[in-house]
């Protein structure tokens, strides 16, 4: 592992650390998706056990956050089981100055969307490498789609100026498969200027389920940082 890899991860692990402090017993927590939100259901799971936190209940979104907080030890419940939820932990791809973001790259911002905005307090943790001016700049939007519909979504999507790609598997020949059982387009469409009334057109296509465009929903960014060796997390 070269050096700049320890960075990151380090930054990942003391932001998600940060943000795990901040909930509070008895809480309904929604629970993000990938590596950096795997550290902060992670020392959720140390503050349960050590009996500094009792009484919380997780809301996963996705397979993932479902196996990583039965694995450190927190109960979990279902949309259908409660009214609402407190505060909500989850990763982005691309934070933009307005705290809009893209996420989407572990291919979970549908269920995402649904707990993240639920949440009283959507709090988003980030290393310093996805803060960009405008959001699109640095990485694809991710849009899940229906598998019958893939052909004609890619069409509307072209005619909008984007360049889709469907997201193929790693380590699996064909596309990678969603929780729900769909496909994930990857658009470049380059900086997206108006992303308030993107996230409507992309939502409006026959066939998109969501796409990673969450506008307006983040309260709190905590962005991790390090500096000559040094791990510190401000709130963006
Ligand atoms: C999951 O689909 C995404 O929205 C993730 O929250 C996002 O990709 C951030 O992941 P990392 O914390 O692994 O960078």
């Amino acid at each position: 592992m070269t050096a700049g890899m320890d960075a990151v991860k380090l930054m990942k692990q003391e932001v998600g650390r940060a943000a795990a402090s901040r909930v509070q017993s008895g809480s309904i927590v929604g629970l993000g998706t990938g590596s950096t939100t795997a550290f902060a259901i992670q020392f959720l799971g140390d503050r349960l056990k050590s009996g500094e936190l009792k009484d919380i209940k997780g809301v996963p979104t996705s397979f993932q956050a479902s196996v990583l907080a039965k694995q450190y030890g927190i109960p979990l419940t279902t949309l259908d089981e409660i009214e609402k939820i407190d505060i909500a932990i989850d990763g982005a791809d691309e934070v933009d100055p307005q705290k809009n973001l893209i996420k989407g790259g572990g291919a979970a911002h549908t269920r995402e969307k649904v707990v993240d905005a639920l949440a009283d307090l959507f709090i988003v943790v980030v290393d310093s490498s996805k803060l960009v001016d405008k959001l699109g700049t640095t990485f694809p939007l991710p849009v899940e789609v229906l598998p019958m519909a893939v052909a004609p979504v890619m069409r509307a999507i072209e005619k909008l100026g984007g360049k889709p790609e469907l997201r193929m598997g790693v380590k699996k020949d064909g596309p990678v498969i969603t929780d729900q059982g769909n496909m994930v387009l990857d658009v470049d469409f380059g900086a997206i200027a108006n992303p308030v009334e993107m996230e409507k057109i992309l939502n409006n296509i026959p066939g998109v389920l969501e796409n990673g465009l969450f506008v307006g929903v983040a309260d709190i960014i905590l962005v991790g940082e390090v500096k000559d060796g040094q791990s510190s997390v401000r709130e963006f």
